[in-house]
């Protein structure tokens, strides 16, 4: 098949959020320590109607219906997920109840797992199906999302909640460069969930930051290798991708991942003119590099138009919602699509850093040559995110403690209320003595 990647898109995420500033105010930390430390302006949670199933099934259902696909079209199925609720039976045999009806039961693929990462996996499988002597002829789909909920405390406002659902097939108007593709995996404590009677992780959050900006320096590197090699670039470096989309926990970490890269650049070029500013970090060594602030800020300073061009417009979900954990990088293709007019796209690399905690990343990326108009008029992210209902601190800290004392129940009936779901979301009804979940739809 040629030109195999993403045809179309959409994206749940849920109808309520906190406010970051109401949240500094309430968690009496400094005034901007969310809002500007982090970078964060909302974060949208769920109560315990809503589940990883129950996400899961309402942003297929709803692409489906969106783009009026059948589901005897689907041939593979894949999800990628941290958000687990079962250490047997995956999210995508839940999901299989949707293809009941049609009378397809025949869908390859199941859940993929590594932190923030499995999204990632998810679609490089997909792809490669698509690719490859296996495949049929019929569509993939990928859901690529999570709850991401934290222990109260200093990492409970980088939460959030969100589910791509993204189409894989030939003739596709973003098309994955399947050669270019840079990856770093290695051993590292650094974000896990080892506690199974818990919702929430394990975090080292300095490791964590630092992990993410090793990854970055290695599946960047990888990738820029394979762009000389491969695509015969030469002198490769930022300057050859039109948009960068990062993993985001937090937008202000992808501003130090996208200054990170340009560090890279600069060690790999010292003398080019665009570093003219930055002469005095020739020396340092890159283990050091990670700790030091003012290098940080030197390279954030220079890269600041560069950033605001490439990365920023691919913000807007990851701000107004908060980490979507596998869900994030293609949430930051969606707020691409809606910042950047389809004109301006096409012909265009669109790079992603996908990074997991634990660790797996890549830097990978796609080239625009087809309208993506209907996938920004279909996912409507602007307006979608304007019309959610905000909440405040003291009752978003009450659903959080609802769903910790009711994580892992049986034999139980959720209390949320099922009126401020938006139209076409799938709640949780009632969870039996066999833990068997029965969800609807509102
Ligand atoms: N105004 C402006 N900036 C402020 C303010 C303020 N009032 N207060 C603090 N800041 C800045 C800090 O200077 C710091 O900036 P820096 O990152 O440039 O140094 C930033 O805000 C964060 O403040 P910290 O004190 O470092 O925050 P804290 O340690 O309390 O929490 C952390 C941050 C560790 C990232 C936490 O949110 C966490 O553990 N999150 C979960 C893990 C995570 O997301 N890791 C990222 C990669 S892994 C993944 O994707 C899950």
């Amino acid at each position: 098949a040629e030109n195999v990647g993403i045809i179309a898109m959409d994206v749940y995420f849920p109808s309520r959020y906190v406010d970051q500033a109401e949240l500094e105010q309430h968690d009496g930390v400094s005034t901007g320590k969310y809002t500007i430390g982090l970078g964060q302006s909302k974060m949208a949670f769920c109560d315990d109607r809503e589940d990883i199933s129950s996400v899961s099934l309402t942003a297929v259902q709803n692409f489906m219906e969106k783009y009026n696909i059948s589901y005897s079209d689907i041939g593979r199925l894949e999800v990628g997920t941290e958000t687990i609720i079962d250490k047997s039976k995956s999210t995508k045999t839940v999901l299989m109840q949707l293809f009941e009806e049609s009378g397809n039961f025949s869908v390859e693929g199941i859940d993929t797992t590594n932190a923030c990462y499995g999204g990632t996996s998810a679609v490089f499988n997909a792809c490669q199906w698509v690719d490859s002597s296996a495949w049929d002829g019929r569509l993939a789909l990928v859901v690529a999302g999570d709850i991401a909920v934290y222990a109260s405390g200093n990492a409970r406002s980088s939460g959030g909640c969100g589910t791509a659902c993204i189409l894989i097939g030939p003739d596709a108007p973003l098309a994955l460069e399947f050669p270019l593709r840079g990856t770093f995996m290695e051993h590292i404590y650094d974000f896990y969930k080892p506690n199974m009677s818990s919702e929430f992780p394990t975090v080292d959050g300095p490791l964590s930051v630092t992990s993410y900006l090793r990854a970055v320096d290695h599946a960047y590197t990888a990738y820029l290798e394979k762009l000389e090699k491969v695509a015969k670039v030469e002198n490769p470096s930022l300057k050859d991708v039109d948009y960068m989309v990062f993993h985001s926990p937090y937008t202000k970490q992808v501003v130090k991942g996208f200054a990170r890269m340009a560090y890279n650049d600069f060690l790999r070029s010292p003398d080019s003119a665009a570093f003219a500013e930055v002469q005095q970090f020739k020396d340092v060594s890159r283990e050091e590099s990670y700790g030091n602030k003012v290098l940080e800020k030197a390279f954030i300073s220079v890269t600041k138009s560069e950033f605001a061009q490439k990365t920023e417009p691919s913000l807007l979900a990851a701000r107004n919602i908060g980490n979507m954990y596998t869900g994030s990088v293609f949430f930051g293709i969606a707020s691409l699509l809606s910042q950047v007019p389809s004109e301006q796209l096409q012909g265009k690399r669109i790079a992603l850093f996908s990074y997991g905690s634990g660790c797996a990343a890549s830097t990978y990326s796609f080239r625009v040559r087809g309208d993506t108009t209907k996938i920004k008029e279909t996912i409507d992210l602007a307006n979608r995110l304007d019309k959610r209902l905000k909440v405040s601190p003291a009752d978003f800290e009450k659903v959080m403690e609802l769903r910790e004392k009711t994580h892992n129940a049986q034999d139980y009936e959720p209390t949320g209320n099922i009126n401020e779901l938006a139209p076409g979301t799938f709640y949780l009804q009632k969870i039996d003595s066999m833990w068997r979940r029965a969800y609807a739809r509102t």
